[in-house]
């Protein structure tokens, strides 16, 4: 999982200094496709319950599974690139918000503050304690800076197959669901939304959108529980 979840890593790296004005998001889909089989592994999303492309690319309302398309990236839209990876039987899965060229001042807090979330929720991704706690922790904070949570869509476990138990909100009390073990692998992916936390589906029957036209972000990590923190496995060195 730590080989599949470096080429993740990676390759989300690689598309920051990709990702620009003029780009087509089907050029990002060839571009993270090319990283990612040239380090020897294979995008997980494409065929995953039908779903089209290699990788999720979610523009500005867009929630989370945009299909990549000829759509070209202008200046000041922000895009969230989810993607999955399967490397000799394990998966990883990690998702970044990014900025095309100089965004607004609300985008930029909302891609802070919901990257910053992801990491105060694996702040509590600890032995002992329950999965919603990672959840209610991300919620206060998110809903603190003025945004909303979504709902409709959740983290997960993660390993032989790309989603497992247990699911991890991102909202919710603390204190409930299973507790987290040493060597459980999970993903935390909070999605969240500059106005309301409601989304709806488009007719391509996966493009989740924001039911408000509000901006929305989406950053994920995979992380393995240990004795203290969490290991941070989608992240480059
Ligand atoms: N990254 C998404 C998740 O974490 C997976 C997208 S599902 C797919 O659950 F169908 F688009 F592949
Ligand atoms: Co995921």
């Amino acid at each position: 999982m730590a080989q599949a979840c470096s080429i993740v890593a990676e390759t989300l790296y690689a598309l920051r200094s990709y990702v620009r004005p003029g780009i087509s998001t089907r050029e990002v889909e060839r571009f993270a496709e090319s990283e990612i089989t040239g380090r020897g592994a294979i995008p997980a999303f494409k065929g995953y319950r039908g779903y089209p492309a290699s990788i999720c690319t979610s523009v500005n309302n867009q929630v989370v599974h945009g299909i990549p398309s000829q759509l070209r990236l202008r200046e000041g839209d922000i895009i969230s690139i989810d993607l999955g990876v399967f490397l000799d039987g394990f998966y990883g899965d990690g998702a970044v918000t990014l900025p095309v060229g100089k965004i607004s001042a609300l985008a930029e807090k909302l891609l802070r503050v919901t990257e910053e979330s992801l990491y105060i929720g694996i702040e509590q991704a600890k032995h002992g304690n329950r999965v919603s706690d990672i959840s209610s922790a991300i919620q206060r904070y998110v809903e603190a800076n003025g945004f909303s949570v979504v709902r409709a869509f959740v983290g997960h476990g993660i390993g032989s197959s790309l989603h497992e138990e247990p699911q991890v909100p991102n909202f919710g009390l603390p204190g409930q669901g299973p507790r987290l073990k040493k060597g459980m692998t999970i993903a935390i992916e909070p999605m969240v939304n500059a106005g309301s936390h409601e989304v709806l589906i488009l007719d391509d029957g996966w493009t989740a959108v924001t039911l408000d036209g509000n901006l929305s972000a989406h950053f994920e990590h995979t992380v393995v529980i240990t004795g203290g923190d969490a290991r941070i496995l989608t992240k480059v060195d």
